[in-house]
């Protein structure tokens, strides 16, 4: 019986998450308020009912969530653990909780989160070995314990269902730029591929052979993506590709405008990583998929200073506006990933490839 929600989000994002959880929370009927610190990179919702927690936990859809990295019910704030024995209150804190099939410790994604890597590194294994010689650890639960520290007196301990929260701790996937690649923006579209398509369907939605086109594609971050994947790439932007990617066969430039584009045939994959309006790159990329030009996209929002929440509403409800008036059904979320700053990812499927 928990009422309270951990969020983790990025920091200077937390008024977004606050807001999207507190709309998805009253669409269910539950209410609550929203506990939020500018820059902290979380958000805690206490629901008016004791269960208000584990019932967000069940009845959202984690993939649905925009701003929210990582999400757990937790019993409320431990504030006065003693530094020579944190692990006694937090043993004691897990009877308010379910078994749970492993045990992640967790930092806020802040300067000061990260100053505590080394107490979670310390704590990590005598606390596991304490809570399996209690029983408090069982190989057949589907939930998750974790335990996120705010100082070393601080803590949020808490628990999610596996099959209905991010993987990685503190929902940050741990991804590499591999020495190849153009830029850093390559970890943008591997990380969205991981957040939106899952593991089993990657070999026939990411085949090889697939035809893709990539708009705003220089330096081609991207475009190496699709290209590992054996794809064939029509990258488009004025800018200049890297050439070893243009030696690899499987890339065409195009120095012309992504708004003016059209694909001389469909394509599987369209992605779009041009900063302009919002509107304007939601528009575009709902008259690719309305047309069938392709059948999958991933496209960036870049958002503006206020407003970020309302922005994305107002840009999905546009696609969907299109989509409608041209009869087609798809699948569509938006997230705000790790790689991304002062945007969102969106991802679009066609439900009839
Ligand atoms: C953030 S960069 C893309 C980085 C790329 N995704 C990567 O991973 O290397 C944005 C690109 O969009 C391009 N761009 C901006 N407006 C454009 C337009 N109207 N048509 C095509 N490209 C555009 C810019 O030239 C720039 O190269």
């Amino acid at each position: 019986m928990l009422n309270h929600l951990f969020l983790h989000c990025r920091p200077g994002f937390e008024k977004e998450c606050a807001a999207e959880i507190s709309e998805l929370a009253a669409g269910l009927g539950i209410f609550g308020f929203c506990k939020t610190k500018d820059q902290s990179a979380f958000v805690i919702f206490i629901g008016n009912e004791a269960d208000d927690a584990e019932t967000l936990l069940q009845q959202l859809k984690f993939q649905q969530l925009i701003f929210v990295r990582q999400w757990f019910a937790c019993v409320p704030f431990l504030d006065k653990l003693p530094t020579d024995n944190r692990i006694t209150p937090l043993l004691e804190a897990c009877t308010e909780l379910p078994l749970c099939k492993e045990l992640v410790i967790e930092t806020v994604d802040t300067n000061d989160g990260k100053a505590l890597s080394g107490l979670r590194k310390k704590i990590e294994k005598p606390l596991t070995s304490a809570m399996k010689k209690k029983g408090l650890l069982r190989g057949k639960s589907t939930s998750r314990l974790h335990v996120v520290f705010l100082t070393g007196s601080e803590a949020y301990i808490g628990w999610s269902p596996m099959n209905n929260s991010a993987v990685y701790s503190s929902g940050i996937p741990r991804l590499k730029v591999p020495r190849e690649a153009p830029s850093r923006a390559t970890l943008k579209l591997e990380e969205a591929w991981h957040h939106f398509v899952p593991a089993d369907e990657w070999d026939h939605r990411l085949a090889g052979s697939m035809r893709a086109v990539d708009l705003g594609a220089a330096p081609g971050g991207w475009t190496y993506q699709l290209v590992r994947r054996s794809m064939f790439v029509d990258a488009v932007d004025n800018g200049p590709m890297q050439e070893a990617l243009m030696e690899t066969g499987q890339v065409t430039h195009h120095k012309l405008d992504g708004f003016a584009y059209k694909p001389k045939k469909r394509v599987h994959w369209l992605v779009c990583d041009i900063a302009d309006k919002p509107i304007r790159v939601a528009n575009m990329i709902a008259t690719w998929v309305a047309k069938n030009w392709c059948g999958e996209a991933v496209f960036n929002l870049k958002l503006p200073m206020k407003q970020r929440y309302a922005e994305v509403q107002k840009c999905a409800a546009k696609i969907e506006e299109i989509l409608a008036d041209a009869g087609v059904e798809v699948e569509m979320n938006f997230k705000q990933l790790y790689h991304d700053r002062e945007e969102v990812t969106g991802h679009i499927r066609r439900r009839d490839i």
